[in-house]
């Protein structure tokens, strides 16, 4: 996607030059960016004392120093209404003008109703339609795809994208493997139709490949297990991973996709100012930046602080990156992510 050209306070995004040969076409703009994260805060130090591991394994292994952690009160929906609310407020859009609001998430407050639901109340969003979208830490991707593709066909509506996780609540804390890697946070993105020149959503790509299921996956809570006694005391109900088969394939699925975007819109890996690719590990992220050819300078990293928030990952990364003035008016932006 294309940065506007009113600045890093307001990041618009309407229509690829490139692809549109002159003719006014309709695109989907970012008009505004959120964020929130949980106040707590847990060093690599403090899990020092609840695993064995220690703060030199895990920052040199994963780039992690600190994650933000929920306490009572704080879920999946409240930290998701905040970031919407920040998207909104940069907008300059009211909860009442929303018609769409879509969460990417794997850790929602309940299995029903949706996370969607629950900020659409918080908001007050009375006339939008809300639903969740289960696509792991790809989850905000998926989100933004499909809002880009309810926003093309109806370019004066307003949705919402969010992406936002309380992945301490699935993850087994006796679990030195996983423990160490997963944060909570949300993010959000506000989004509109646009037919502003050279700006806008490009082209979103997507892939699946459910034979790996075994690879990355929470066993238990649902219909095959359904909770029981014996998966609370199991802790099955938490994410367990294959860490260095999950890692291989990151590598390769998301140096493959971020070609396919870049090639459909006949673009080459020097023209992209920005790659934010999905916080899992500082490792897979210089890999696949290495494979890309696209030099450290020009890929968004803040995995330190926040560890891995899953779908909340990219957009929590875009809004620092929009905020900071990091991006700049025109910037040819590169969203990237893998997951479960
Ligand atoms: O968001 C999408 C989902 N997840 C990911 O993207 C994660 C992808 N995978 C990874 O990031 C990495 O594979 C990990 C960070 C999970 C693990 O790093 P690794 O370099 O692949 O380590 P490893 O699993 O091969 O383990 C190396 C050693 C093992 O000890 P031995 O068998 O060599 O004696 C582990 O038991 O490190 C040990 N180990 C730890 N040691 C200290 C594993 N976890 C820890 C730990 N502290 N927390």
């Amino acid at each position: 996607m294309r940065t506007g050209r009113s600045g890093p306070k307001c990041l618009r995004l309407g229509v690829d030059r490139l692809l549109n040969k002159g003719g006014i076409v309709n695109r989907t703009a970012i008009l505004g960016t959120g964020a929130a994260v949980p106040k707590k805060v847990i060093t690599n130090k403090d899990l020092e004392s609840i695993v064995e591991t220690s703060d030199e394994w895990i920052a040199t292994r994963t780039g992690i120093k600190s994650r933000h952690i929920a306490e009572d009160g704080e879920t999946t929906s409240t930290l998701a209404t905040e970031a919407a609310r920040r998207a909104l407020e940069m907008a300059g859009v009211k909860p009442e003008e929303l018609d769409m609001i879509v969460v990417g998430t794997t850790s929602p407050d309940m299995i029903m109703p949706n996370t969607g639901a629950l900020v659409q109340k918080n908001l007050g969003a009375s006339k939008a339609f809300a639903f969740d979208v289960y696509a792991a830490c790809s989850g905000f991707v998926y989100a933004l795809t499909i809002a880009d593709k309810f926003i093309k066909e109806s370019p004066g509506k307003k949705a919402l994208a969010i992406g936002s996780e309380l992945l301490s609540s699935i993850t087994d804390w006796q679990d030195r493997n996983t423990c160490v890697l997963f944060g909570d946070a949300a993010g959000a993105v506000l989004l509109s139709g646009s037919s502003d020149g050279d700006r806008g959503i490009l082209s979103t790509h997507l892939n699946s490949d459910g034979c790996l299921w075994e690879l990355l996956y929470i066993p238990g809570g649902g219909c095959i297990y359904p909770p029981s006694a014996e998966m609370a005391e199991k802790r099955d109900y938490c994410i367990r991973m294959h860490g260095n088969e999950v890692f291989k394939h990151a590598v390769r699925s998301m140096a493959d996709v971020a070609r396919e975007a870049i090639s459909a819109n006949d673009l080459k890996p020097d023209d992209v100012d920005l790659f934010i690719p999905h916080q899992a590990n500082i490792r897979i992220m210089n890999a696949v930046a290495e494979r890309l050819k696209i030099s450290p300078d020009r890929v968004y990293m803040n995995i330190e602080r926040y560890g891995n928030t899953s779908s909340a990952s990219i957009p929590v990364a875009l809004d620092e990156a929009n905020r900071s003035g990091r991006l700049k008016p025109g910037d040819l932006v590169l969203l990237d992510a893998f997951g479960g």
